[in-house]
């Protein structure tokens, strides 16, 4: 059984006030111990955020991490193995706004999923077709090949330890939400690329989905076979709304 996560980005918001409000929210939460719940502050708040959230089962995650895991003349960069020593858990990689307002491409963001892994961290690799690329036909093509360019560079053993997250980019921060089915479809045709590799990596890797994921859309969601748990924005800036999505993906 792969046990469910949730991971809150809170991207890029928050002052160091409204993040000490936010984890006094989280501290009042009844939150599900057969779920892996995790924050992912911007890396200036993380601090901040491990000390106090200490004592409490919440793992803290950090949104990028460098193309080096090991520290070095990088200005302006964090090393994943400087995240691990500040307490991060997890760290995000791919995920669209790097994609497309920062251009990241594949080449970069293989070196960044390698140096997370290499220092010990968990990468969350986020892949997800646009609107045009849907209405195209293209969604699996698209989500395949952001899948495959991990499984060429580094074999399918890469996700033996590693999270991936879906997020149809049509449906981040917009309010729409991939229905139960699409989501469902577009994470069975992951499991079985990579099933195809290596039969036990696909039955163990969590399959997150995200995209405009709130309390009232999280149950169904979680409900289907393949989605493991969800990757929230917007809606993880409020701790109820976040407790209320992690009791989602608990049984
Ligand atoms: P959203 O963002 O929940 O605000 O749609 C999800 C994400 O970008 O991870």
């Amino acid at each position: 059984m792969r046990r469910p996560m949730v991971a809150g980005n809170w991207k890029m918001h928050g002052t160091r006030a409204s993040v000490a409000e936010l984890i006094e929210g989280l501290g009042k939460q009844v939150l599900p111990s057969d779920v892996d719940i995790v924050v992912m502050p911007p890396s200036l708040f993380i601090n901040q955020v491990v000390v106090g959230l200490e004592g409490q089962a919440v793992a803290v995650g950090a949104q990028d991490a460098a193309i080096q895991a090991g520290q070095g003349a990088l200005t302006g960069e964090i090393a994943s193995t400087q995240l691990l020593d500040a307490g991060c858990s997890f760290v995000l990689v791919g995920h669209s706004e790097r994609r497309q307002l920062i251009g990241e491409q594949d080449e970069v963001l293989n070196r960044k999923f390698a140096a997370i892994q290499e220092s010990g961290l968990t990468p969350v690799l986020c892949i997800g077709e646009t609107l045009e690329q849907r209405e195209a036909g293209q969604t699996l093509a698209v989500v395949g090949q952001q899948l495959d360019s991990i499984i060429d560079a580094f074999g399918i053993d890469a996700f033996a330890n590693a999270v991936i997250a879906y997020e149809p980019v049509w449906a981040i921060g917009t309010g729409l939400t991939a229905s139960p089915q699409q989501a469902q479809e577009v994470h069975a045709a992951i499991r079985a690329q990579l099933a195809e590799k290596n039969a036990e990596v696909a039955q163990g890797v969590r399959l997150l989905y995200g995209g405009s994921v709130k309390s009232a859309n999280a149950v169904e969601l979680f409900g289907m076979p393949d989605i493991d748990g969800g990757l929230i924005g917007g809606a993880s800036l409020n701790a109820d709304e976040f407790g209320a999505i992690c009791r989602a993906a608990g049984n």
